[in-house]
């Protein structure tokens, strides 16, 4: 029995994989690299000290995935594919659309046919839109997405809760993840964001490094303790954890729709992250205030009380692993 990870060479994907194989899971990664490289398989192999299947493919190929299916006894999938940049999704709604919402379908459709009912699916904490409580629990509102990307992360809760009153017997899992960084200790395996990175911790890191010459805070004016964002980080290792922990979910229930926030429970503020970085890797991150961004809000964090209570899971990792671990794998990386 086997479980499929559409996207599994990409960032959360490949640490999802070691720990599944860690945990003496059979997977089976498809992937067509478009935000990822094939090293990355390797080095999952190093890590790990196993081997997998991959096919090299787009996972909205309804042919190639007939072939996977038919080729291995896949128990579940955990749909990590799809894009993932806030600004390009607003410059390329379609693709955006096509992509991850038409990858999906395939996936589900495919799996209708081989009789495959586990699906795991990457969700995040931007469905809240701007949150109505914090911190914020699987009850409150979802919507008022304010990027084709969060829409489509949006649309496919929908479709999965659609399918699921279709067919009961799907055993489905939503994980709306908060903000993820850091990397794998080993510093193997990590964020390789393409171009300029939009995302924090990315940014940080490459200040620091001196690619980039400054950070820009976005705000300092927000109704939060220094002013500036605060924010959910969560260690992607954890984050895989959490998948591990689903998946096991999945094979307790015959059936059901879950929805798990997966975060800390603990918001910390783009000032602090600077501060935490620099004492936990002794570097300089020159930074400047700068307007807000648009589409930002002030303060987003879990409750991850859910999870914890269902899944048995909670992250365990601190700030300061974070920093230390996106920049071990930065270093190798630049090496
Ligand atoms: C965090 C904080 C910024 C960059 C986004 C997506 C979300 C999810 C994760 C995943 C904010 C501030 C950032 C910079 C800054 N997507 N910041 N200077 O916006 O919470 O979430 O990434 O694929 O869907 O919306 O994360 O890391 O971009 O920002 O001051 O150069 O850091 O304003 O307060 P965000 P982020």
């Amino acid at each position: 029995m086997a479980i499929l990870l559409p996207g599994g060479a990409g960032y959360i994907g490949s640490h999802t994989a070691v720990e599944l194989l860690n945990a003496g899971r059979e997977i089976v990664i498809i992937d067509n690299f478009s935000n990822s490289k094939p090293e990355v398989l390797d080095k999952i192999k190093t890590i790990t000290g196993k081997d997998f299947k991959f096919y090299e493919m787009d996972y909205r190929d309804k042919d190639a995935l007939n072939k996977v299916f038919s080729e291995n006894n896949i128990d579940a999938v955990i749909n990590f594919a799809g894009y993932k940049a806030v600004g390009e999704s607003v410059q390329k709604p379609i693709e955006y659309y096509e992509n991850n919402i038409g990858g999906c379908l395939a996936l589900l459709d495919v799996m209708r046919k081989y009789n495959c009912k586990k699906f795991i699916f990457s969700s995040s904490a931007t469905v809240y839109g701007d949150p109505e409580v914090i911190p914020i629990t699987e009850e409150c509102k979802v919507g008022g997405t304010t990027n084709p990307y969060g829409t489509t992360k949006l649309f496919i809760e929908q479709i999965l809760k659609d399918v699921f009153v279709s067919d009961n017997s799907m055993d489905i899992c939503i994980l709306r993840y908060f903000n993820p960084v850091g990397a794998h200790s080993s510093g193997l395996i990590g964020e390789e964001p393409q171009g300029i990175p939009n995302n924090l911790m990315p940014y940080v890191v490459r200040v620091a490094a001196g690619i980039l010459p400054e950070l820009s805070v976005f705000g300092n004016d927000y109704p939060t303790p220094d002013g500036t964002g605060v924010r959910d980080y969560i260690h992607v290792v954890d984050l895989a954890k959490g998948h591990v922990k689903a998946l096991e979910k999945l094979d307790r229930e015959n059936s059901g729709l879950y929805i798990y926030n997966l975060g800390t429970g603990t918001g910390y503020s783009v000032l602090d992250m600077v501060k935490a970085f620099e004492s936990s890797t002794g570097k300089i991150v020159k930074y400047k205030i700068a307007p807000r961004r648009a589409g930002d809000i002030a303060t987003c964090y879990a409750n991850p009380k859910k999870a914890e209570e269902e899944l048995g899971w909670k992250a365990e990792k601190t700030l300061e692993d974070m920093c230390r671990d996106s920049w071990n794998y930065i270093e190798k990386s630049q090496n």
